[in-house]
């Protein structure tokens, strides 16, 4: 049976695991277990800012933001632009269904500034499915096309608010650094 203090003690293991692939395939597993049941999600997952229309609630992080496991909301409609995670990623769907659509960067990433992405696939990811993005190149955008608020685990090789991430406008042709507010922290 999966518990919140379950899902926390695996996170902490896994967090001492030194090689990157072994993190990964240890951090697939956790998601895949523990979004085969919701009744471990707290009444606070539910609440997301308005302002920025996501909330990553921490279940853990590790001090030194190399690792970092999430419950995050989205609101109707909110979404993130198509955006980097400078490592590894893994998603899984507790509630509701996210929209996640997969890009492939196209340009020489010459000019510094400008980039051109082309999709490369779309995922409709829902309750207990589970998305690995496994590295540095790996470019996603997601979407909460619902009516209600959506839940997903995510875990992350950084934690988002420490890293360098990117985010792009496809159709402006343009690639920034991805700043997000570490309004969620605790
Ligand atoms: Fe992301």
């Amino acid at each position: 049976m999966v518990t919140i203090d379950w899902v926390v003690d695996q996170a902490k293991q896994i967090s001492t695991l030194e090689d990157d692939k072994q993190q990964l395939m240890a951090a697939t597993e956790l998601v895949a277990a523990a979004v085969k049941q919701t009744d471990w999600i707290l009444e606070e997952h539910h609440h997301v800012c308005e302002s920025q229309g996501w909330t990553l609630h921490p279940l853990f992080v590790k001090p030194d933001h190399t690792f970092g496991i999430f419950v995050t909301g989205w609101l109707p409609g909110r979404g993130a632009p198509a955006h980097t995670h400078a490592g590894w990623t893994v998603i899984g769907g507790l509630v509701g269904v996210e929209t996640n659509t997969l890009w492939t960067r196209t340009d020489d990433e010459s000019v510094e500034g400008e980039a051109t992405l082309e999709v490369h696939s779309v995922k409709a990811l829902g309750p207990g499915e589970v998305l690995v993005m496994p590295g540095e190149g790996d470019i996603h955008s997601v979407i909460n096309e619902t009516g209600a608020v959506t839940l997903s685990l995510h875990a992350y090789q950084f934690h988002p608010n420490y890293c360098d991430r990117f985010c792009y406008d496809p159709d402006a042709g343009t690639v920034h650094p991805f700043i997000t507010t570490p309004i969620d922290e605790k």
